[in-house]
């Protein structure tokens, strides 16, 4: 979790340095230590009084300040993580550069904990290959990065460039605290969410998930440096981002999104609620009120089932089982009879709840009941699921 966890934002001259306030602000309601650093330009774009309030601590300004002890040792060594947010083009640069000529650089270049850099400017500043060219080469020494947002950007340019959400900043802490990048390599194919089958254009059948669980797992695994590919059912929420999706909203619709992106996926999760079945004979025109209607159902193909027969020795294929009864007893038939790797059983059923418990099922090994927010409950499914990978 991240609570009590000692937090380092180091603010740089950019247009989104006010939005640094709402990620210091979210952090310390998330109960973290959150010291501010900016950086001489970032005082053009916002205040340390503005910091100081939100953070609840002095704001570092300067490295040759009369503190009375060494401004960049100490909070280098203090922090848990460095999070440069936003970060320009510029401390990039002066970073993969091996530049330390103000507090930040100097701090990031004396600290042993990990650095995440939240790049965000001009779409041209962003795809400059001197500003790519050390993206690479600091990513290739382990430093953290997250891609920015596509949309319009304060320059007036739409494009890649945004300073991403606070919620998926903080998703990125939580992930950088506690794992290594230990998925990079990795392809991972997450399914999620409902579907919707037409009884007529105006109506369909659905089911209560909200597929939040699914986005929890992509958005943990994309963090661990996987490669992820959403297939997304009827979301309630919006898809980052960052994660690549391809929409499906209904089960032959993910059936066939699915069986594309497959053979190319080390580790398959279903946690989409793909419906049993549709009506056999979808009206073309709206059905008209009258007197009690029968609709007939047909089966959806088991894509679960296709998978679980299909898969190559090399790949790890991951169910979902929500039953109302006999939870774990039913989901370990389900793990047999669709020869799958791992089973996740869910215990709560409440549609849209942040709060999971589960137990997971491997076909051979130790099960684990689990309980959590849905993203703490993603990273220890994927700790199961890649122990098995290695
Ligand atoms: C109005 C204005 C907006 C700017 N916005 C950005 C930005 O969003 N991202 C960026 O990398 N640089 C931006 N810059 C340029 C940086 O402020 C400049 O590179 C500066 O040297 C960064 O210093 P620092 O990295 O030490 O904070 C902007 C400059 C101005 C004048």
């Amino acid at each position: 979790m991240i609570k009590n966890k000692k937090i380092l934002v180091a603010v740089t001259g950019g247009i989104a340095a006010y939005k640094a306030v709402d990620l210091v602000s979210k952090l310390r309601k998330a109960g973290c230590q959150t010291k501010v650093m900016l950086s001489k330009n970032a005082q053009e774009f916002i205040t340390p009084l503005t910091f100081k309030s939100i953070s609840g601590m002095d704001v570092a300004l300067d490295m040759f300040s009369p503190a009375g002890y060494i401004e960049h040792i100490t909070w280098a060594d203090w922090a848990d993580i460095v999070v440069v947010a936003p970060a320009t083009g510029n401390i990039i640069g002066k970073v993969a550069a091996g530049i330390a000529d103000d507090l930040i650089s100097t701090t990031i270049m004396a600290t042993a904990a990990p650095v995440l850099f939240v790049p965000a400017m001009n779409i041209h500043m962003y795809e400059n290959p001197i500003v790519q060219r050390n993206v690479t080469a600091l990513r290739k020494l382990g430093y953290l990065f997250m891609e920015p947002e596509h949309g319009l950007l304060a320059c007036g340019y739409r494009g890649k460039g945004r300073f991403p959400q606070t919620t998926e900043i903080l998703f990125a802490i939580r992930t950088h605290l506690h794992h290594s990048r230990d998925l990079a390599g990795t392809t991972i194919l997450i399914s999620t969410g409902p579907c919707q089958e037409a009884i007529d254009p105006m109506r369909y059948i659905t089911n209560h998930s909200s597929g939040r669980m699914g986005l929890a797992l992509a958005r943990a695994a994309h963090f661990r440096g996987a490669a992820v590919q959403v297939v997304a059912g009827a979301l309630q929420d919006a898809v980052p981002d960052y994660l690549p999706v391809t929409s499906a909203t209904t089960a032959a619709a993910m059936h066939t999104a699915i069986l594309k992106h497959f053979s190319q996926a080390d580790i398959t999760i279903m946690a989409a609620a793909v419906s049993d079945y549709r009506p056999l004979h979808p009206a073309k025109e709206k059905i008209k009120k009258g007197d009690n209607l029968t609709l007939e159902l047909e089966r959806t193909t088991d894509i679960l089932q296709q998978l679980g027969d299909e898969k190559r020795p090399d790949q790890t294929v991951v169910g979902f089982a929500a039953e109302s009864r006999d939870i774990v007893e039913n989901a370990r038939k389900k793990l047999v009879k669709k020869h799958l790797d791992f089973i996740v059983a869910n215990h709560l059923q409440v549609a849209g709840q942040d709060a999971t418990s589960c137990t997971i099922i491997p076909a051979s090994g130790t099960e684990k009941t689990v309980a959590g927010d849905k993203f703490s409950v993603a990273h220890q499914i994927l700790d199961m699921v890649a122990g098995r990978q290695k």
